[in-house]
């Protein structure tokens, strides 16, 4: 079965579809074989190819579509505004084996916004039908959307639903927050309850989800096809099987701390590259470590965002992680993602 039919199957299916965030310097190849091996998502997405003039699919990302070692159907996410370019884009990447082709109308790096694409889209409505309008005219496999609620307010959200129902999208993701905001609090489930009794096209909930009970709960009370979880499956990769038990109605099996630090090893023989020095490697490993960190008890996190050679990391890591102890993982409840995470 070509992926493109397994995603299409899934969406009609009864269960809810489970998939990973795109998250740019995240979701890579390598990344997306570490977290396969704790269950994984159903689908998943790739970072954003950058589109613009004569553009063509960057390679690096690529190979997460053409290596693909999980089994389950990867998606591959376009950001740009030039509509001659993603309509070519789009129909150099649907020869690869992909899910969908999806839009990105919710990146709000300034960089991006500025040049009116990501989140920046979202302050040109014209731009986004015309390029729904060629897009579906050019793919011939699922297309799908992912949003944020709109630039400076949620308000602009019912203007985007229309737009949105004008066009014959196959799914849409709504990250329920607006560009201005970012990551910070206010995260509107309600808006993505009504984007789901509204629209004619399967919808994803996607913002803070961290905890299986969450997860339950948003499913219920929004009424969506699915969760898209970037950041809490860094944080647990165990998440999405945490998940798959509650809905069965059984208890989710939380790791212990053991289990965490060989996830941290798994992580650190994924992305070390030969060559590069040991600053630079422990910097990398940063990224991923800014997320788990927070789901383990303080002063981890301060004292990991400190270390700078490879003893000190797996030392750090082992003086807080080396126990028996079960850990939910969940954010600090200080912490952004923690704040106004879905009720559970
Ligand atoms: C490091 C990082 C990189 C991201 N890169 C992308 C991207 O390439 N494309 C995209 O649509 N969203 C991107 N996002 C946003 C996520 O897909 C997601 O919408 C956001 O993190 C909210 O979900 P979460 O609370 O489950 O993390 C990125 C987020 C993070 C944290």
């Amino acid at each position: 079965m070509k992926p493109h039919e397994t995603f299409s199957n899934l969406l009609r299916a009864g269960a809810p579809v489970l998939s990973l965030a795109p998250m740019q310097d995240v979701t890579t190849l390598d990344f997306m074989r570490v977290v396969a091996r704790y269950g994984g998502p159903d689908v998943y997405w790739t970072e954003f190819f950058r589109v613009h003039g004569d553009s063509r699919p960057e390679k690096w990302i690529l190979d997460s579509i053409t290596k693909n070692p999980t089994g389950r159907p990867v998606i591959a996410q376009m950001i740009g505004n030039d509509i001659p370019a993603l309509v070519r884009n789009a129909r150099l990447l649907q020869q690869y084996p992909v899910a969908a082709i999806d839009l990105n109308l919710g990146c709000p790096a300034p960089i991006v916004y500025r040049k009116c694409a990501g989140g920046g889209l979202l302050r040109d409505l014209p731009r986004i039908d015309a390029i729904l309008g060629a897009l579906r005219d050019a793919v011939s496999i699922p297309l799908t959307v992912k949003t944020r609620l709109g630039f400076e307010s949620p308000a602009e959200f019912e203007a985007l639903l229309k737009l949105f129902a004008k066009h014959p999208i196959d799914l849409l993701t709504v990250h329920a927050r607006t560009v201005a905001q970012m990551y910070r609090p206010g995260v509107r489930y309600d808006l993505i309850a009504q984007a789901a009794r509204e629209l004619g096209c399967p919808v994803f909930a996607n913002g803070n989800v961290h905890s299986a009970a969450q997860a339950q709960a948003l499913l219920a009370g929004t009424g969506v096809r699915g969760l898209m979880i970037g950041r809490g499956a860094i944080r647990n990769p165990w998440l999405f099987d945490q998940i798959r038990a509650q809905l069965r109605g059984e208890k989710p099996a939380l790791p212990t701390g053991r289990d965490v630090l060989s996830y941290i090893r798994e992580l650190w023989e994924s992305e070390i590259t030969p060559g590069v020095k040991e600053s630079s490697q422990v910097m990398r490993m940063k990224k991923f470590m800014n997320f788990i960190g927070d789901g383990v008890e303080e002063p981890f996190l301060h004292a990991i965002r400190r270390v700078s050679t490879t003893a000190d990391f797996f030392g750090t890591c082992e003086r807080f992680l080396d126990h028996d102890r079960r850990l939910a993982l969940e954010p600090a409840p200080d912490s952004e993602a923690a704040v106004d995470a879905p009720a559970a």
